[in-house]
């Protein structure tokens, strides 16, 4: 573009690049962040209090990269078959086949490598760690990740447990018509009884931060329970299910996945973050953007409370560089949705910040 031409399309436009934010109102470019003087951090969601530990120690005591040490930290929820939204023991899809879903990437190299409705290998994050460094490609779907996991040295095995089975069966037999829109449920029932949660789901999402100020972040799932067979949630797709830039910092998402897409919403943090947000302002951002965006998607409708607060869960989390971290949920009263953290002074549990309380 010419000077010229430059500047007639930023007259037509009203745009000025001093002074206009992609992301809403005008700002002035604020510093980023610095690397601070921490021993580093790792947050995930609540699922995941030994995999915050065992990623911190990774990148502590074997100084493993930050996105290396969070795929090995989940790796404890993808083979346990008592979580049902990840891995081993996830609720299957409508026809009862577990596929699952993983993303991740790499601060320092801005690599991500990801996997979608994969069947039979339990550890997808360790898939896409994969492609990321083995192959110029992205993303890696059902049956090519599959034989790509195989070609690589993964087993092949079957994924669904009994319970997970009996559940699908009792959500079977109670469903009378096509339920594709209905409104969701959010929480993955702890017991099988429990199980007419209409499409009840969780994730892990594990971002982390070594000392070096280097990020790294992934994100599995067995995503929605009961989904149509072929959906995937945010949890591979870069920049929704999560995201990090190793100027800034790291993000993921965990809960409705369809809203994380619509909104960009890991990206959206971190570049929230940029513009200079705490973590704990990026999440609440998004969230907030999330509800209204569900407040003019129609057919979300169904899925919004009388005072226009989305019905279902999501929750964000953000580590920054300077080692600043916030996980901020949906909805629900103070202090009922945490989230897990490990640093310097071991794992433990944190409050979630509430979008609406
Ligand atoms: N966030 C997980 C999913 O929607 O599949």
């Amino acid at each position: 573009m010419t000077d010229l031409t430059r500047r007639k399309f930023l007259q037509a436009t009203g745009a000025s690049l001093a002074t206009t934010s992609l992301l809403g109102a005008a700002t002035s470019t604020p510093p980023l962040p610095s690397s601070g003087n921490h021993e580093g951090v790792v947050i995930s969601s609540a699922n995941g209090i030994e995999t915050v530990n065992i990623a911190y120690q990774l990148m502590s005591e074997q100084n493993m990269r930050p996105v290396s040490a969070a795929i090995r930290g989940v790796a404890v929820v993808e083979a346990d078959p008592n979580d049902m939204s990840v891995g081993y023991g996830g609720l299957p899809n409508e026809r009862g086949v577990v596929q699952l879903d993983s993303s991740c990437m790499d601060g320092p190299t801005h690599n991500a490598g990801s996997v979608s409705c994969i069947e039979d290998i339990m550890h997808p994050a360790q898939v896409a760690e994969l492609v990321m460094d083995r192959t110029d490609h992205i993303n890696l779907v059902g049956q090519g990740a599959r034989q790509f996991a195989i070609d690589h040295g993964f087993k092949a095995e079957d994924l669904l447990t009994e319970r997970a089975r009996e559940i699908w069966l009792k959500w079977r037999a109670k469903r009378t018509d096509d339920d594709r829109l209905w409104p969701l449920g959010d929480t993955v029932p702890a017991d099988p009884s429990l199980a007419d949660e209409p499409r009840p789901w969780g994730t892990i999402h594990c971002s982390a931060l070594n000392g070096a100020g280097d990020v790294g972040c992934c994100t599995t799932t067995s995503g929605l329970s009961f989904k149509i067979p072929g959906r995937i949630g945010d949890s591979p797709l870069v920049g929704a299910g999560m995201y990090c830039d190793n100027e800034i910092g790291s993000a993921g998402a965990t809960g409705r996945g369809e809203a994380a897409i619509m909104s960009c919403g890991s990206m959206l943090v971190v570049e929230r973050m940029r513009a200079g947000d705490s973590p704990e302002q990026a999440c609440l951002y998004v969230l907030k953007r999330v509800a209204q965006q569900a407040q003019r998607a129609s057919k979300w409708q169904p899925m919004l409370y009388k005072d226009g607060a989305p019905n279902f869960g999501l929750t964000f989390y953000a580590i920054r560089k300077d080692g600043t971290y916030a996980s901020a949920s949906m909805r629900g009263k103070p202090g009922s949705s945490k989230f897990a953290v490990a640093d310097k002074n071991g794992a433990r549990l944190e409050d979630c910040a509430i979008a609406f309380a």
